[in-house]
C-alpha cells in the first residue's frame, strides 16, 4: 500500500479510537459513535463567509474534523475560537491546530467561556454539540444567546442525527432552514440552519 495512504489510514483510525474514548467517557456528551465525515465537515463551513473579517465561532470540535474544515474555507486560525468541553479532546486540539483560540469550557455559559470574545460579533457558528442530549429549552436559551452575537441574517449551523430540526419553530424570533442531508457520515447526517428573520 502507497506510504501516504497508510499515514492517512492510519490518522484516520486513531481519530476514531480517540473519539471512541471521548464517547466512553461520556456518551451524551460526545453524541455520535464515530467522528463527522469530511463531506459533511466541508458542507458545514461552506456557509461560512471569510471575506466578513469577523471571527467564527465552532462549538463541540471533538477531533478536529469540522476545525480544519473551517480553515480550509479561508478563516485565519486566530480568527477562529472554538469551544470544547472534554479536556481530552481540547488538549489534542491545542497541539493539532495551532493559533486557532480553542477554549476548554461550556458553550451553554457563554458569557463566561467566551472570555476576550465575549462582546464579539461572529460571522457564523458551526456547532457539533450533541444538542437532542439537552433540554429543549436550553436549547433554545443555548441558540438565542448565539443569534445575538452575529449580524442579523447569518446563520447557525447545526449538525444532528434525527430526522428533525432540534430546536422548535419560532418563526418571529428565528428561521429555520433544512441545509442537507448526507449520507456519507456515519450516522447519515442532518444539517439545519438558523438565522434572525
Ligand atoms: C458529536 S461530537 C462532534 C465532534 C466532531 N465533529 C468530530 O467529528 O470530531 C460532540 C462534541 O461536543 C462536545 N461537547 C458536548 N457538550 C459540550 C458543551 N456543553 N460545550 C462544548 N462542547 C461540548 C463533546 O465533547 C464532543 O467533542
Amino acid at each position: 500500500m502507497e506510504l501516504r495512504l497508510k499515514e492517512r489510514l492510519g490518522r484516520k483510525f486513531d481519530e476514531e479510537i480517540r473519539f471512541f474514548k471521548g464517547w466512553m467517557d461520556g456518551p451524551k456528551r460526545v453524541g455520535a459513535i464515530l467522528p463527522t465525515s469530511g463531506v459533511t465537515a466541508r458542507r458545514m463551513a461552506s456557509v461560512i463567509n471569510p471575506q466578513s473579517g469577523l471571527p467564527v465561532l465552532e462549538l463541540g470540535p471533538g477531533t478536529g474534523i469540522i476545525t480544519k474544515a473551517i480553515l480550509e474555507r479561508g478563516v485565519a486560525p486566530e480568527k477562529l475560537v472554538s469551544i470544547e468541553f472534554s479536556t481530552d479532546f481540547y488538549q489534542h486540539l491545542v497541539k493539532t491546530f495551532h493559533s486557532v483560540r480553542f477554549i476548554n469550557g461550556d458553550a451553554f455559559d457563554l458569557q463566561n467561556t467566551l472570555g476576550d470574545f465575549k462582546d464579539s460579533q461572529f460571522d457564523a457558528v458551526i456547532s457539533a454539540i450533541p444538542l437532542l442530549s439537552f433540554p429543549m429549552e436550553r436549547r433554545i436559551a443555548l441558540l438565542e444567546d448565539l443569534l445575538n452575537r452575529m449580524p442579523h441574517g447569518r446563520p447557525v449551523m447545526q449538525i444532528t442525527y434525527g430526522p428533525v430540526s432540534p430546536i422548535i419553530a419560532q418563526p418571529d424570533r428565528y428561521r429555520i432552514k433544512h441545509y442537507d442531508f448526507v449520507v456519507r457520515n456515519i450516522p447519515p447526517a442532518q444539517l439545519w440552519t438558523y438565522a434572525r428573520p
